[in-house]
């Protein structure tokens, strides 16, 4: 009754930004993320039939009340699957600091998922893991696979069609990816209400939705042909787009800081002398910095001079989850 996953981070490429249902989780449009080694979460579940409710720590605290009746929650659509009712003891262990924008749900919510079929006996495909991990945080159902993943966004309601592909062969194409850290501090808006309040209020969610299918064919495009700046530019571009839309919400939702401004002027600076950098930036004031790895050094170098980046995370694509511990 007892199993141990770890699960890696993801970076969007193409953006995950508005829900069309959010009990299952389903997504108004497809992604494209990169699975990142250096960003990880380690993850116990314990079923024992004494608890007499969910126990979830993390990082070696308890849980705050909202994430624990958010694993609660995804913890009952395990239990409803194996016919199991006992509670379950959750152990969690993070490489980055949680809810900053380093994507730390995705990772949680992959490895939450892996431990717990586990833990339970269950046997779940690849596909039908991604749909589960799907439903604690949606960018999780990418962090099943390594490497560049798509989500399909699917059209069926019962979201039985809505599930992550790995996008070959992008799978051994070594991208990098630098995080330069402004603030680890939980993000004001969580993606959740973010994206609620974007779809619902902003005048610019119409123009976005149309434009993700050209982003999405041109990130499959460059993963297919290994074109760099053809990744970096849309990536970039797309970033920059959702974050436009979310301003024009009401009340606006702004992640950046003025720190985000000068590493975004920093990329560009690198760019204009010719080096091939693009960021993206989840919900959150950090930058991730897509690099090739003949770059790292003079990238890392620019953006540990960019005053208020306060640490920097290398990362190359990273593996799927993995059942370390259990059946
Ligand atoms: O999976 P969530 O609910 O944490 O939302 C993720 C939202 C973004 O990180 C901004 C975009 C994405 O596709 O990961």
């Amino acid at each position: 009754m007892e199993a141990t996953a770890r699960a890696h981070s993801n970076i969007a490429l193409v953006k995950y930004w508005g829900k069309r249902d959010e009990t299952l989780v389903l997504p108004m449009h497809g992604s494209v993320s990169l699975t990142l080694d250096a960003l990880s979460t380690t993850t116990t579940v314990r079923f024992a039939p004494h608890l007499q409710q969910d126990v979830v720590v993390i990082d070696d605290a308890p849980a705050s009340p909202a994430s624990q009746r958010r694993v609660s929650a995804f913890l009952d659509r395990v239990r409803q699957r194996s016919g199991t009712r006992s509670f379950a003891e959750v152990v969690s262990h993070n490489t980055m600091p949680v809810g900053s924008g380093l994507a730390s749900s995705a990772s949680a919510f992959a490895a939450l998922a892996a431990a717990a079929v586990g833990a339970l006996g269950l046997e779940l495909s690849p596909t039908d893991l991604s749909k589960l991990a799907r439903q604690g945080s949606g960018s999780a159902c990418r962090s099943i696979y390594p490497g560049f993943v798509e989500w399909r966004q699917g059209e069926r309601p019962d979201g039985e069609d809505s599930y992550a592909v790995p996008l070959h062969p992008g799978g051994a194409w070594d991208v990098r990816c630098l995080m330069a850290v402004v603030s680890d501090a939980p993000k004001p808006v969580s993606s959740r209400e973010g994206m609620r309040r974007t779809v619902e209020t902003s005048p610019l969610y119409a123009s976005w939705l149309s434009s993700v299918p050209r982003d999405l064919a041109a990130v499959r495009q460059a993963v297919a042909t290994r074109n760099f700046s053809l990744l970096g530019e849309t990536a970039e571009r797309n970033a920059l787009k959702m974050h436009a839309t979310a301003l024009a919400a009401e009340p606006p939702i702004f992640y950046w800081r003025q720190e985000t401004v000068a590493a975004i002027e920093a990329v560009w600076a690198l760019r204009n002398r010719g080096v091939p950098a693009y960021f993206t930036i989840d919900a959150g004031p950090n930058l991730a910095v897509l690099c090739q790895p003949s770059s790292v050094d003079e990238v890392a170098r620019a953006l540990r001079q960019v005053p208020g980046v306060t640490s920097l995370i290398s990362a190359k694509p990273g593996p799927g989850v993995e059942l370390l511990k259990g059946r």
